[in-house]
């Protein structure tokens, strides 16, 4: 691949394209070219809603109505947007067999609606709605319409089967993902802050099992200068493209199998 050095996305797919098994590991980031706002930073969602008053279990437990205040937002949100070029860049990177896997944070559905095939949703998905006390489980658009709460057959109100503060990971999801932190050869993390365990630890799990990291972020992060050996300062669609379109070159020598 001519002129690699100096340029880190060229760096950064010349290491994918030289290393085993290249993982994803996504954050609200990714999906803020589709609308969806983030958590933190001054346009984030936690600037509108306290996340100890509206995203806790406890908090849903004790005011479930108000906590479906916050959800009825960003259900309707996250249900309005389509995925980006960043979304359906790693779809394609990994139909070439570049990208594994995909272990989001996201609740928003929309790597699948992209095209990715295995994600691993670490955070769950609003598209579907529990009842904590039976379990029983609905798909969300035949539940909730925007304005409501929607109830379980069993008459208590009902959560997203995502998440929410002081909630354990699924346990299927917080081993897979850690297994392909330990077995992959370099993750890419894009769009998140790191700032919440224990997802944020993934990234270390693989450095510690010797893979390189990647960070794709306009900003720092708690990841950039210790964990991360490449930081690819921009938006995710605009660095993703430029991947893409690297690994459609026929100069960049493709991924050892
Ligand atoms: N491209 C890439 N990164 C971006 C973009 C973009 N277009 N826009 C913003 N970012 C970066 C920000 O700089 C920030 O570092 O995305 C990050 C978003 O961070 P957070 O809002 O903290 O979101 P995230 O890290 O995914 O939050 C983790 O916290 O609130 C909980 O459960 C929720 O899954 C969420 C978890």
């Amino acid at each position: 691949m001519p002129g690699g050095r100096g340029d880190p996305v060229r760096e950064a797919a010349r290491l994918m394209s030289t290393r085993r098994n290249v993982v994803a590991l996504t954050g609200a980031g990714i999906s803020v070219e589709s609308g969806i706002p983030s958590f933190r930073g001054a346009q984030g969602m936690w600037a509108k809603y306290d996340p100890m008053e509206y995203a806790t279990l406890h908090a849903f437990m004790l005011s479930p109505r108000k906590v479906w205040e916050m959800l009825s937002e960003m259900v309707s949100v996250c249900g309005g947007a389509m995925p980006n070029a960043a979304h359906k860049g790693l779809a394609a990177l990994e139909e070439t067999g570049v990208v594994r896997a995909v272990i989001t944070q996201n609740v928003d559905g929309l790597h699948q609606a992209a095209g990715s095939r295995r994600v691993i949703e670490y955070h769950g998905n609003l598209d579907e709605l529990i009842c904590v006390y039976c379990w029983k489980r609905y798909p969300t658009r035949e539940r909730w319409t925007p304005g409501t709460v929607p109830l379980c057959d069993c008459g208590e109100i009902l959560k997203p089967n995502v998440v929410l503060f002081g909630e354990p990971i699924p346990w299927l999801a917080q081993e897979q993902a850690e297994e392909e932190a330990r077995t992959c050869g370099v993750l890419v993390v894009i769009g998140t802050s790191a700032q919440v365990s224990p997802a944020c630890d993934i990234p270390r799990i693989a450095k510690e099992s010797g893979a390189a990291v990647v960070e794709i972020n306009p900003e720092e992060t708690s990841l950039s200068g210790n964990v991360t050996d490449i930081h690819l300062r921009g938006s995710a669609s605009e660095v993703i493209g430029k991947m893409v379109r690297l690994f459609q070159d026929p100069t960049t020598p493709p991924p050892r199998g």
